[in-house]
């Protein structure tokens, strides 16, 4: 997605009307430096030390013995599905309410998403919905789980943290435990967020990281697999780099994949993780800002934080009940865009994109309320104070409407 603002637009506004965009990298640190190292040097391809020194930061952020750095989180996703056994026409229960990468990557390993509602309270899986459907939806044969209406396999179960803040971990890997099925923890949003004191990267058997621009760090495209299993890391990193099995003979005995993350983008990511912990709160701060600043107006329910996470706050967003507020999400945003800042509604659920079809149907109301109702605002690391405050004036102007 391009979040980068218009510079010729923003140069022609005064500054009460300059465009405020909903969330752009911030890049302050030693990037440059990092990046011209890798020039001078030439060590600009897929290996080098600013990727090992990366995917040890990203290691020690996560709380995870291993990490392998990818070209993006998407490819970190498709990996990490077929490292955890997943396996052509499995079925994977994944988040219903997420942006389209992990269902597109499921279908990539050959499997199908089995997508699970959203709970209202943090907008996460509905976990309760996933364990219901492995305790009844489900029957084992020959030590296996399957689903009893489609007869597939479940192959894993992908819970996606979205918006900065964990999904309810602890009842999800109690099931899959029971059931003997891998958990893929779809991280991307959510570098640096932690459930009951554990960071998120962590809490399953395998987990996924997304570097793009609109991520909490940016390597401009980038990704990273984080595993506490020596084993599923090195088949990882086989994986990604064409299941080379000799150097010399260049012998391949599997169909790998050309996925590893490039040392110049790995310099990036060095500079941006040294920073990783201001860039957190400052997303925190824009929380609160946002708290302070919306929380008397009718009809809005702001994003919550349960009292087992810790949230990192990634993408600050909203629901709109219209009636209350006045007017719905969709008009909302565009009074925002004739305003000259950038919003955006939640991803359509999984369950109505054309793009994926599934046999079983499970009840999926609380992805659609938000789908119609929730905003997300601008929340850049960079976001200025009195940029901030010129977003929630318009929002409250919106309203007194
Ligand atoms: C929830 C989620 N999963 C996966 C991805 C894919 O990451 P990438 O764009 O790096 O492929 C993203 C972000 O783009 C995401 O938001």
């Amino acid at each position: 997605m391009n979040t980068q603002p218009d510079s010729s637009a923003q140069n022609s506004c005064p500054e009460e009307n300059k465009h405020i965009p909903l969330c752009v990298p911030e890049i302050r640190g030693n990037e440059w430096k990092y990046v011209k190292d890798c020039l001078d040097t030439s060590w600009v391809s897929s290996v080098g030390d600013y990727v090992n020194r990366f995917e040890d930061m990203l290691k020690q952020k996560a709380e995870c013995d291993h990490a392998v750095a990818t070209v993006n989180g998407t490819s970190a996703l498709h990996i990490a599905l077929l490292v955890a056994g997943v396996r052509p026409d499995d079925e994977v229960l994944v988040s219903n309410l997420t942006f389209i990468a992990p269902a597109n990557a499921i279908r990539y390993a050959g499997a199908w998403p089995l997508f699970i509602d959203a709970e209202e309270q943090f907008w996460q899986m509905d976990v309760q919905q996933a364990v219901d459907f492995l305790e009844q939806g489900c029957e084992w044969k020959d030590g296996n789980l399957y689903n009893k209406v489609t007869d597939r396999r479940i192959g894993a179960v992908l819970p996606v943290h979205i918006l900065g803040h964990p999904v309810e971990m602890q009842p999800l890997l109690e099931a899959a435990r029971k059931f003997e099925l891998p958990v893929i923890e779809d991280a991307t949003e959510s570098l640096g967020a932690s459930y009951q004191g554990k960071m998120t990267g962590s809490l399953g058997d395998i987990a996924c990281f997304s570097f793009n621009g609109n991520k909490l760090i940016t390597t401009g495209g980038g990704g990273m697999i984080t595993t506490s299993r020596e084993d599923w890391s090195g088949k990882a990193r086989y994986l990604t780099t064409q299941a080379k099995d000799d150097e010399v003979e260049y012998c391949h005995h599997e169909i790998g994949y050309n996925y590893r993350l490039t040392n110049v983008q790995a310099a990036m990511g060095c500079a941006q993780m040294e920073l990783v912990d201001e860039y957190i709160l400052a997303k925190h701060r824009i929380a609160e800002r946002y708290r302070d600043g919306l929380s008397d107006l009718p009809g809005l329910t702001l994003m919550r934080q349960a009292e087992w996470a810790q949230s990192v706050w990634w993408m600050y967003t909203i629901q709109i009940d219209e009636r209350q507020f006045g007017c719905g999400s969709r008009d909302l945003l565009k009074h925002l865009q004739q305003n000259n800042i950038q919003t955006r509604p939640l991803w359509q659920p999984m369950h109505l994109s054309p793009a994926h079809t599934q046999t079983s149907r499970l009840k999926y109301d609380v992805s659609e309320k938000l789908y119609r109702e929730a905003l997300s605002l601008p929340c850049s690391v960079g976001l200025s104070e009195s940029d901030q405050q010129r977003v929630i004036n318009e929002i409250h102007q919106a309203c007194a409407r």
